[in-house]
């Protein structure tokens, strides 16, 4: 993980900031992007210099490759400013691995790691005024590669763009959340590409979540697509279920994505002796769980969603609301989460990263 300016990158900032134009207060999640973008463009067998240049529309041939065949993946992160004035980002080499095993699964090729943390350090230092310091701000920060070659013939580019565009950031939900356990949609299935953060991923859940919508729930927690039998992960984060007082969550797999706020929920939970179960879970126990009391809680977790309770849960059509907890584990872990990104909390882990 590397922290230093070499002067490998061309900049070209703007000439004057939008940002008296943003209302701080109001922000709708992914609505509205800093000053600056972050893009550097594979070519001829090589990714070229990297550049930094103002915000703004792409022109790309109506051909490429990325309209066709959706050969696209991403990243969520966030930046976060603490009392001090001081940014950090929070475990990004793990956002870096993951960019690059996505892409491989998809045929994109790999991002250089210079690259990658000098185009992060950069940036973010020429929009040092977009990030808010006080906890619940956040930069959303997107990093994403697109296949451009101009051709609808179907086989891996050779020309992408990788990008890194950034996005004041509050709240993702505005409150606690009601997921549709699914049925008979599939996120994705083995042998697939689940684990990767690909674009497709997240468009194929868009009609079953709109019909989930439909019927008052905001996301769908997804089930294996062999039987619908055993929980997976819901659109937007990872999810823990509290049983008595244990933490249950799926392992990971080819179909469910290793989220960053996951495995770091699992490590907080384990050094402060909750019991963890990283195991297979069935519908039909967190079923008996609510009816029979045991369930206590269950949560979301991402870089986009942090911590987000889960209020009530539908399946096979019927509705089961959790009561709330006095000393919930969501609240608890979500504190603790963000005593460290902010800076507020000693990092025995070692995951802050200075900007
Ligand atoms: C994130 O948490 O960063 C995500 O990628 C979720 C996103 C689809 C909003």
């Amino acid at each position: 993980m590397k922290n230093t300016i070499s002067g490998l990158l061309e900049i070209n900032k703007v000439s004057t900031s939008k940002i008296d134009q943003v209302d701080f207060d109001n922000l709708n999640f992914g609505s509205v992007f800093t000053d600056h973008m972050f893009v550097c463009d594979y070519k001829n067998g090589a990714w070229q210099t990297p550049k930094i240049v103002p915000y703004g529309p792409l022109t790309l041939d109506p051909s490429a490759r990325v309209f066709h065949y959706g050969q696209a993946v991403f990243e969520g992160m966030k930046a976060y400013k603490d009392d001090h004035g001081d940014t950090y980002l929070f475990r990004p080499d793990e956002n870096f691995k993951r960019i690059n095993k996505s892409s491989e699964r998809l045929a994109i090729p790999e991002f250089p790691e210079d690259y990658f943390f000098e185009g992060l350090n950069t940036l973010l230092k020429l929009e040092d005024a977009w990030i808010k310091p006080g906890v619940g701000n956040s930069l959303y920060i997107r990093p994403f590669v697109i296949a451009t070659q101009a051709s609808v013939s179907a086989s891996e580019a050779n020309e992408y763009k990788f990008m890194i565009i950034c996005s004041p950031a509050q709240s993702y939900y505005s409150g606690d959340v009601s997921v549709l356990v699914a049925e008979k949609f599939s996120r994705s299935a083995s042998g697939g590409f689940g684990y990767a953060k690909a674009a497709g991923n997240y468009a194929g859940q868009f009609y079953p979540t709109k019909l989930a919508k439909d019927q008052g729930y905001q996301q769908i927690i997804w089930t294996d697509s062999n039987a619908h039998e055993y929980v997976e992960e819901a659109g937007t984060m990872n999810v823990f279920f509290r049983i008595n007082d244990t933490l249950l969550t799926a392992p990971i797999s080819d179909r469910i994505l290793d989220g960053v706020t996951r495995k770091s929920l699992i490590a907080l939970a384990e050094k402060q002796g909750i019991k963890v179960e990283v195991r297979p879970i069935k519908v039909s126990e967190i079923v008996e769980a609510v009816k029979n009391g045991s369930l206590k809680e269950i949560f979301g977790a991402g870089t986009a969603a942090v911590v987000s309770p889960v209020k009530a849960f539908g399946y096979k059509g019927e509705h089961y609301e959790l009561e709330k907890q006095d000393n919930s584990y969501a609240s608890h872990f979500k504190s603790a989460l963000m005593d460290i990104q902010y800076n507020k909390a000693e990092d025995s882990f070692g995951w802050r990263y200075k900007i």
